[in-house]
């Protein structure tokens, strides 16, 4: 897209999926006070994102202000910048936001020059009241390009994340009309079979994934408490390989150890991230067991050993088959170690081992 943003997979924070809307101003900087103090940030997670719920009423000009729990977005902003992060908002083509706020109806540039002003850099357009006016390929396709349009019109560089829960074939379209990211499904809840559901089978078109626009299967629930940590494990591990934004949507300022080491482990992070940017595929399913693969920019190659069952399994990379010779250098990313090539893995139930294979 024009706006020449999201090289790689976005990486931030956002409020949703913990706080609803009990979000505000307070909570908000507290955050990004977390992503620093945390090492978070260092590690990539750069976009603190408010999600649906900061919005107020129109002035008599139209301008659209934040409500009471938000007294000053530029100055929230500045906050948030200072701290070397950048703010995110959100927004609605149709009159009213997916939790009932004001949307941008009828306002859609002037809503775009209002966030530019209070400096934000990241809007998420999410469809939901639109449904009544916007039920067609081509009036879905037209709101999200008219969005995209104003941003640009800015000049400020805003990363546009497109949420239509993937209808209408939207990899196919996402970046003409803007968008650097877009929503493959609908919303993920914090529970092993939704995110299996959605990270092992719903992960759009993957070529339509890549510097500048990426296919995104929505935000992290690690942290959260609705799944173990070998799951947690999964669900990163899974996101990674198909190069999927990194939202957290924890409470980051009570994080435990063990949920900064599942968000921070660099090694893994520098498999999402990877700049050749492209999305890893199932490459043998057996058994309720999955080994998948991504092709990285420095010719090596990322293996997710999967075990969908719910005892531990035994698996084993047949590397020469993966076409990486019978004896490449493998690295496992969570044990931070290097592994014989011939190793047999015992990877937990709903667990996953993940390699990264130089041939
Ligand atoms: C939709 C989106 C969620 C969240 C809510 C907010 O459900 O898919 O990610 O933004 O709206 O109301």
């Amino acid at each position: 897209p024009a706006n020449g943003q999201a090289r790689t997979p976005p990486m931030g924070w956002s409020s949703w999926n913990k706080f609803a809307e009990a979000i505000d101003d307070k909570t908000v900087r507290e955050i990004a006070d977390a992503l620093v103090r945390s090492g978070l940030r260092d590690a990539g997670y750069v976009y603190v994102n408010i999600d649906d719920g900061w919005q107020g009423e129109r002035g008599p000009d139209g301008v659209l202000h934040p409500n009471a729990k938000f007294p000053d977005m530029k100055a929230l902003a500045d906050y948030v910048h200072a701290r070397g992060l950048k703010l995110g908002i959100y927004s609605s083509p149709g009159p009213k936001s997916c939790a009932g706020y004001a949307g941008s109806y009828g306002h859609v540039e002037q809503d775009a020059r209002t966030w530019a002003e209070w400096g934000i850099d990241y809007l998420k357009y999410d469809l939901c009241s639109g449904e009544g006016f916007y039920h067609t390929a081509d009036t879905v396709q037209a709101v999200y390009q008219q969005m995209g349009a104003a941003l640009n019109a800015t000049g400020r560089p805003i990363v546009y994340s497109l949420c239509e829960y993937g209808r209408f074939d939207v990899g196919a379209w996402g970046r003409d009309v803007g968008g650097n990211l877009w929503r493959t499904t609908g919303d993920i809840e914090d529970s092993y079979a939704s995110m299996a559901a959605i990270g092992f089978d719903k992960n759009g078109v993957p070529r339509h994934t890549g510097p500048g626009g990426w296919n995104d299967p929505d935000m992290l629930e690690v942290g959260n408490g609705g799944m173990t940590t070998e799951e947690y494990r999964t669900h990163i591990s899974l996101w990674a390989m198909m190069a999927a934004p990194l939202l957290m949507g924890n409470d980051a300022r009570s994080m435990t150890q063990e949920t900064l080491a599942l968000l921070g482990n660099a090694e893994v992070i520098a498999i999402d991230q990877d700049p050749l940017g492209r999305q890893g595929l199932p490459w043998r399913k057996q058994n309720g067991t999955e080994i998948w693969t991504r092709p990285l920019a420095d010719g090596s190659v990322a293996v997710g050993l999967f075990n969908r069952t719910d005892k531990p399994v035994a698996m084993i990379a047949d590397w020469p088959a993966l076409g990486l010779g019978d004896h490449p250098s493998v690295r496992d990313l969570w044990a931070h170690r290097s592994v014989v090539s011939g190793a047999v893995h015992t990877v937990p139930a709903h667990g996953v081992v993940l390699l990264r294979a130089t041939r």
